[in-house]
């Protein structure tokens, strides 16, 4: 077994810990309907003609293959660590995994080592975009691009939300994934830098599915169209209106799905990434020069339409707070300052103890002095309120929010995915430097 700096061998109990239902633990069983290979290597991989990096490759790029899968069908991949030095695993962000299936290296198996191999089952019981990434030594395996999209499509005939119109839209729209990562000083879309031309005709939609696998906020406007922000987090919006001249700001692991109609004019819009690179979308070949970031942000608390968020957060049965802030201490045995949940720093920090089917409350209060994009495993939670204010958009259920300093969110969710489930800072330095706590079902 290899200790990890995210698992902390022997400190969370293991997976045998919370085996109160075994059932929902394990993966299905069954045929699956998507099945691949993922063979993962340390190789050297040119990301412009003269510039090479230290990588690690998915079958042989990073990022890598884009893994597609229909809502429903149980996808099975099996992964094979043929080159990575330490051991890797997959962790399938932003999906509701069952906790074997988590990829979690020292909680919910085995770091990979070299030569082995692990198989992960799944349902992609939801459609959206996610990705995946190795969840070993993950502040340097995710940075070296041990990682790739994931796009879950809605099965036919599934109602979309936001109307007939983004309806329409989305049905005939051109799919887009846009993993954005950094390699070196390097911003990359789909692997490569600069701008990634879409040929999308006048009047018809993309849908480009930002997803942010760096450890800071990426801000992402759309020059030269109005737009609509369709899903966050894999969870469509209800009702999103069109807007302009916003900017949408991803946290570190979260995605943000949005539906840009090539200019009728022939033009192209510019899905602008932070502002070195763009998806561009139009007739391919069309000219289009960078645009500047708009003032104003889309604020997710007030965007859409408010729908039931399917849980009644005034009875909650459990109710937590998860306090972040800054401390000296020792970690690994050096001293300096370290991130802390509620005093303590990982793998100090008392686990947050659920049951099935509780209703769960927590508040997230970031007095630490820097923002945090914090992650939960396993569960999506809704937003309820910022500061006191309350939300008063579409339900805004997020697994990749971010907590500027100063801040505090309500959230809640339902626990209905048993098993031991990290609950950390996707700033993945700071989880190396101790802001990691896990929720464990009792
Ligand atoms: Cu994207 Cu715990 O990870
Ligand atoms: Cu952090």
């Amino acid at each position: 077994r290899v200790t990890t700096l995210d698992g902390h061998d022997g400190h969370t109990g293991g997976h045998d810990a919370a085996a109160t239902s075994v059932d929902a633990l394990v993966a299905p069983s069954g045929p699956p309907d998507v099945a691949v290979t993922f063979t993962a290597r340390a190789e050297r991989v040119e990301i412009v003609p003269g510039t090479t990096v230290d990588a690690y490759t998915v079958n042989g790029t990073t990022p890598g293959p884009t893994l597609h899968a229909t809502q429903g069908d149980l996808v099975e991949v099996t992964f094979v660590n043929e080159s990575v030095p330490g051991g890797a695993t997959l962790h399938w962000h932003g999906v509701d995994v069952p906790n074997a299936a988590d990829g979690v290296a020292g909680v919910t198996q085995d770091a990979v080592p070299v030569g082995g191999s692990f198989t992960y089952r799944f349902v992609a019981s939801d459609a959206g975009t996610y990705w995946y990434h190795s969840h070993q030594v993950s502040h340097e395996q995710v940075r070296k691009g041990l990682l790739g999209a994931l796009v879950v499509s809605p099965s036919p005939g599934a109602p979309v939300a936001g109307g007939r119109d983004v309806a329409r839209l989305l049905g005939d729209a051109v799919d887009v994934p846009a993993l954005v990562h950094r390699y070196g000083p390097r911003r990359t879309v789909q692997g490569a830098p600069g701008d990634l031309p879409v040929d999308v005709p006048a009047g018809r939609a993309a849908r480009v599915r930002v997803i942010n696998t760096d450890n800071g906020v990426l801000p992402v406007w759309v020059g030269g169209a109005a737009f609509r922000l369709v899903a966050v987090d894999g969870t469509d919006v209800h009702d999103p209106p069109e807007v302009r001249d916003r900017a949408v700001v991803v946290p570190a692991g979260g995605r943000a799905d949005l539906l840009v109609v090539a200019p009728a004019d022939g033009s192209t819009a510019r899905v602008e990434l932070g502002g070195a690179s763009a998806v561009v979308v139009g007739q391919d070949g069309a000219a289009s020069a960078p645009t500047r970031r708009p003032k104003a942000t889309l604020d997710p608390l007030t965007y859409g339409t408010p729908a039931p968020l399917g849980l009644d957060p005034a009875r909650a049965d459990r109710s937590f707070d998860y306090v972040v802030g800054r401390a000296p201490g020792f970690l690994d045995g050096k001293p300096g300052m370290h991130w802390t949940v509620n005093g303590h720093t990982y793998p100090d920090v008392p686990m947050f103890e659920v049951a099935q089917g509780d209703v769960v409350r927590m508040r997230i209060d970031n007095r630490s002095g820097v923002p945090h994009p914090m992650h939960l495993h396993g569960h999506h939670v809704v937003v309820l309120a910022r500061d006191g204010v309350a939300a008063s958009g579409s339900p805004w259920w997020t697994d990749s929010l971010e907590v500027g300093d100063g801040e505090a969110y309500d959230v809640a969710f339902v626990a209905d995915n048993p098993g031991v489930w990290m609950d950390h800072c996707h700033n993945l330095p700071h989880a190396t430097q101790g802001l990691v706590a896990h929720l464990m079902y009792t």
